[in-house]
């Protein structure tokens, strides 16, 4: 599947960090969830976590949030250590399974929350009826969430997680098994927060969500960070330059043409050209396409075909995943 390279964002670039991680080991017995693991997330960054089943992201988000106690390694929040006192309350965290209360409604189960994370009288009020908007579930503050639909209960469980205004957040899976329509919604709440401020980490097995919805990738295979940057950074820096094209003719291939100087008319290194005389389309993969796609007009003009369209394939972060991995995210 070949998508558009979309250069995320550089706004968060030059940004100080709000999370840095150095070192990170996690092991249960003799399987080592986390080996090593080292980055930052930026402040106001939109940070996507990317890695096959068992690469440990769960783990990583539980270290962060004081659900388990790393073996090694550092994590600063705010350039204080997270275990200093009250540093982890700038740390909202909403956990991949729902962990909500079906027998309240929405408004009690933010009350709660709010409660747990020590919001009292008009601040408590405010900040429930601003949850209420910002879920867009106003119409449903007094019904018990036990009977919402699977994205409704999503909705809340954000916002149980964001009660005290946290300036970093961490979703592990937000939106598994969640419909299109609300995902997008789920995706337009955490726009709202960044754009107020608040950094996010979170994991996904959605690349789609990853390419788009983040300013930075980070990628994680078998307890260790194998690629961070933005997406043009990891195509760069995996997959280089060569870039799939398809041409189309103005009329059907009469013979054999030889497409690049270095190849024989009919494949390229990687085998991965399509030119079949009585067809209109060629395929091919070139290594760098700003240098050798000039050339390759060329030559098909030379052979007396005139060029009706072209298309050149940016390598999606599909790719990047497989070929830095080696494997699909979910096997
Ligand atoms: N409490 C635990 N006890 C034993 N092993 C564990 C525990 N938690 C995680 N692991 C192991 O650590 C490794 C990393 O697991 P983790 O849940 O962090 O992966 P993940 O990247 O979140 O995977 P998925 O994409 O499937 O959610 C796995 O091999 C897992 O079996
Ligand atoms: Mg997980």
């Amino acid at each position: 599947m070949a998508g558009p390279i979309a250069e995320p964002s550089e706004r968060s670039s030059n940004h100080p960090p709000v999370l840095s991680i150095h070192g990170l080991r996690k092991s249960f017995g003799s399987r080592h969830a986390l080996q090593g693991v080292s980055f930052d997330l930026k402040a106001g960054e939109r940070l996507a976590f990317l890695g096959p089943n068992g690469a440990g992201k769960t783990t990583l988000i539980r270290c962060l949030c004081g659900r388990c106690t790393p073996d090694a390694g550092t994590i600063q929040l705010l350039d204080r250590p997270i275990d200093d006192l009250g540093v982890r309350q700038a740390i909202g965290l909403v956990p991949q399974e729902i962990a909500i209360y079906p027998d309240l409604t929405t408004r009690e189960n933010l009350t709660v929350f709010a409660k747990f994370h020590g919001l009292r009288r008009d601040a408590l009020v405010q900040r429930v009826d601003w949850a209420l908007r910002w879920t867009g579930l106003q119409d449903r503050a007094s019904e018990l969430v036990g009977g919402f639909s699977g994205g409704m209960k999503r909705r809340v469980n954000l916002a149980c997680g964001v009660m005290h205004s946290p300036q970093v957040l961490l979703l592990d899976e937000p939106t598994v098994g969640v419909d299109p329509q609300s995902r997008e919604k789920i995706f337009t709440m955490l726009d709202q927060l960044n754009q107020q401020g608040t950094s996010i980490l979170l994991t996904t097995h959605h690349l789609d969500e990853a390419e788009s919805r983040s300013d930075r990738i980070v990628i994680m295979d078998q307890g260790q960070v194998v690629a961070d940057g933005t997406i043009g950074d990891l195509v760069r820096k995996s997959v280089g330059p060569s870039r799939m094209v398809k041409l189309r003719l103005d009329r059907p291939l009469e013979q054999a043409i030889s497409l690049l100087p270095d190849d024989d008319g009919w494949s390229n290194n990687d085998g991965e050209c399509v030119a079949t005389v009585g067809q209109r389309e060629i395929r091919l993969r070139i290594g760098d396409v700003a240098q050798q796609l000039p050339e390759l007009l060329r030559r098909v003009k030379e052979c007396g075909y005139d060029i009706a369209d072209v298309e050149v394939h940016a390598p999606s972060l599909h790719h990047v995943f497989l070929h830095l991995t080696g494997r699909e995210l979910r096997e």
